[in-house]
């Protein structure tokens, strides 16, 4: 059920293989299939830029990754994207991600080289940037990560795709995922991700995809000064960017073996999310979460 409100797909997600077909036990259990699995049993129509790939070998990384010969219209729409975002994050965004924003310089004024983003991530937190040609299956995409190399498409959106993108793109990939690079806890979980889930199976497998849904791509933070988001669903998002902290959602204290349980919608806006204290209790939480399953 596409709707206007939708989360951006991209290239960061964990996005499952679909079941094998040539095999007559093939069937996945219920609760063994990703959310996106789920989603996409009830659509008529695939949206090809959705289909996961495979990787034909190792992606351009850091400095071998060449610039795009963007045409102007491609940085106004990045233009366009970064600035209302940027309106509507200060008091929202946790200081972590607008710290990032600096020491990335992620600007409206052009779409930044993956190269130089790479580089500056390299000297914050070791990850290095690999540029990938869209949606990865899991095993591509959680094999990068678990060796600190983050997955990024280098092309933006349409203006028609201001809103909502079914696609990965760069906008998500760079301004919602890589500033939270630059944290240094968050960082080491995210490779802590990868790791686990190239080992995980059955219904492990869902159970991660929870966790990176309500952490990576939504979660949110305490403050000081109050509840901050971080999440790259949310900071990309210009509907949830306001949606997220309102009284329509539910705020669940960050628990891991609740929030592998709880069940989230992938085209619409959330209504529950969890609230970490900080990024060490994200980090500890998982290690504990993963190591009673023997996952690192
Ligand atoms: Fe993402």
């Amino acid at each position: 059920m596409p709707a206007p409100e939708a989360k951006d797909q991209d290239a960061a997600s964990p996005v499952e293989e679909p079941p094998a077909t040539d095999e007559s036990d093939s069937t996945t259990a219920d609760d063994e299939r990703s959310a996106f699995e789920k989603a996409a049993e009830s659509e008529e129509d695939v949206d090809p830029r959705t289909i996961p790939q495979s990787l034909d070998g190792t992606p351009p990384l850091g400095d071998e990754i060449e610039y795009p010969d963007y045409d102007e219209e491609r940085h106004e729409i990045w233009g366009t994207l970064v600035e209302r975002q940027m309106e509507q994050l200060p008091g929202r965004a946790c200081n972590a991600y607008e710290q990032g924003l600096d020491v990335l310089d992620i600007t409206p004024e052009r779409i930044p080289p993956l190269a130089d983003l790479s580089a500056r991530l390299e000297d914050a937190t070791d990850w290095t940037v690999a540029r990938i040609p869209g949606l990865l299956h899991e095993k591509d995409f959680f094999n990068l990560l678990a060796n600190r190399r983050f997955p990024s498409t280098d092309y933006v959106r349409d203006w028609d795709e201001l809103d909502y993108t079914p696609a990965p793109d760069c906008f998500h990939d760079i301004f919602g995922h890589m500033p939270m690079l630059t944290q240094p806890e968050f960082a080491d979980f995210y490779q802590l991700f990868g790791q686990a889930a190239l080992k995980a199976e059955g219904a492990e497998r869902p159970a991660l995809e929870a966790f990176h849904w309500f952490t990576v791509e939504f979660g949110l933070l305490e403050e000081p000064e109050g509840t901050r988001i971080f999440g790259a669903g949310i900071v990309s998002s210009n509907e949830e960017v306001t949606h997220a902290l309102s009284d329509q959602v539910t705020k669940t204290p960050f628990d891991p073996d609740v929030l592998v349980d709880t069940d989230y919608e992938v085209y619409n806006l959330q209504d529950e999310l969890f609230v970490m204290d900080s990024f060490e209790q994200l980090v500890d939480g998982f290690r504990d979460w993963t190591s009673e399953r023997n996952l690192l």
